[in-house]
């Protein structure tokens, strides 16, 4: 009997241990974000592939704009914190962009120059480094916004993120998507489906 119990709490151990934690989150906080439903999406592909998913909406985060002043009287701003505890406790990170002007959100851009920080005002890798960024972009353009996925690959390489070489793009966005909020395009599905298995699958323990 105990040691069915032993052999039942190993294997136990081992499937939580291995259990994938992905942080999910679009870089627009607009309430028709079509990089929302974008990454909503992909959150759920994760989840069917039994990761442990945290969605959130940058909204929630409301931060001020990075100020070295700030950070020094002040500290690091308590929702800076909170997102960059998250990114830390995450194995892979699912981020869907807007492109603005050919580049990221500014809202995106100073969620990731707060999380470069530590909460004693020096730099720090650690809510990036070793972690698996995969990146998507929806637009209603023709490019998807994959000009603004450029930059974010680029900020992300440079702080010590490993960005997935896939990356997915949605053209034409305000039609892509049902009244559901489910992307129509059967092709596109199967990218963002190979796009999370592969970030999945890059995850070693
Ligand atoms: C300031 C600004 C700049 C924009 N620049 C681009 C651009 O360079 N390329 C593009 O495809 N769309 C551009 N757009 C359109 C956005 O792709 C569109 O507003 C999109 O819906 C934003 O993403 P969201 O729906 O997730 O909020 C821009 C929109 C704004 C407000």
């Amino acid at each position: 009997m105990w040691k069915w119990i032993i052999v039942l709490c190993v294997a136990c151990s081992v499937t939580l241990s291995a259990e994938v934690k992905v942080l999910a989150f679009a870089g627009s906080t607009r309430k028709d974000s079509v990089n929302k439903k974008l990454v909503y999406g992909a959150a759920q592909v994760a989840r069917q592939m039994q990761a442990n998913v945290t969605v959130i909406d940058l909204k929630d985060y409301p931060t001020p704009f990075y100020d070295e002043d700030l950070e020094t009287s002040e500290g690091m701003p308590i929702k800076a914190k909170q997102l960059r505890q998250l990114m830390i406790q995450s194995d892979v990170i699912l981020i869907a962009s807007p492109e603005y002007n050919s580049s990221l959100s500014a809202v995106l851009k100073n969620a990731i120059d707060w999380a470069s920080r530590d909460e004693a005002g020096g730099g720090s890798r650690e809510a990036f480094a070793g972690k698996k960024f995969a990146l998507m972009s929806a637009s209603p353009g023709s490019g998807g916004g994959g000009r603004g996925l450029v930059h974010l690959r680029a900020i992300i390489e440079n702080v010590g993120g490993t960005v997935i070489p896939q990356q997915v793009v949605v053209p034409d966005a305000y039609n892509a998507f049902d009244a559901q909020g489910h992307l129509k395009n059967e092709k596109i599905k199967q990218e963002i489906q190979q796009l999370i298995q592969t970030a999945m699958d890059s995850i070693t323990r």
